[in-house]
């Protein structure tokens, strides 16, 4: 089985927000059309926004530009707001009372109507409510990410601290070693396709 077709499915890039939370996601999708569409997004239950999500049942999806600044990549998608807060920076606008990202294409504002449980992750299914488009630049896709995003983000990780950082999706791992049977909570890969890094 060669998994690495599943990164031909093609896949934006979004950063996901609600009030103190949020994450990068790629896992976005359209299940259905009309005024107010059905959007899903795929969350690991073991992050931080996962839960929140739960508990607010509404959520803004930002859409990132090709020339989108790889530090809002870098602090929603490689660090858990249990460990750092993710809104210090100037970088958000506030709809409908969530803070989005301004330097994005747009924003949807989703209502959380159904949520389906799968083995890692939690699919939630959002209705639109609100919608903004700021521009005409070009989004950037997960396989573009993919390609450059050594030359994009510098994985700042804490100080002090050890850390192990997945070359596929980036998920960062606390701790002197990974455990034998370690797979990345995120994106399912084994700890050899982790890389060392020390501050
Ligand atoms: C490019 C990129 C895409 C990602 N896509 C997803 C995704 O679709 N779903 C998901 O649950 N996590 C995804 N992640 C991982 C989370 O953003 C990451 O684990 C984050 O640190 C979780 O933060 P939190 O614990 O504060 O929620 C992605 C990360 C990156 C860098």
């Amino acid at each position: 089985m060669d998994r690495k077709i599943t990164r031909n499915i093609s896949q934006g890039m979004y950063v996901l927000t609600l009030d103190g939370a949020g994450c990068m996601v790629d896992a976005v999708s359209q299940v259905s059309y009309g005024d107010k569409p059905l959007i899903s997004v795929a969350v690991n239950k073991d992050n931080y926004t996962n839960k929140a999500i739960k508990e607010k049942k509404k959520f803004a999806l930002s859409v990132l530009p090709m020339d989108i600044n790889g530090d809002i990549i870098e602090t929603f998608g490689m660090h858990s707001s249990r460990d750092i807060d993710k809104f210090s920076k100037d970088w958000f606008d506030s709809v409908d009372g969530i803070k989005v990202i301004r330097d994005a294409i747009g924003c949807m504002i989703l209502e959380v109507v159904d949520i389906i449980d799968t083995e890692s992750h939690n699919l939630f299914i959002g209705r639109l409510v609100n919608a903004l488009k700021y521009n005409d630049k070009k989004e950037m896709t997960y396989a573009y990410y993919q390609e450059h995003k050594d030359e994009l983000i510098k994985v700042k990780t804490l100080n002090n601290k050890t850390a192990w950082i997945c070359t596929i999706c980036g998920y960062v791992y606390y701790g002197e070693e990974l455990p034998d049977d370690f797979k990345c909570p995120n994106c399912g890969v084994g700890k050899e396709l982790f890389e060392k890094k020390i501050n």
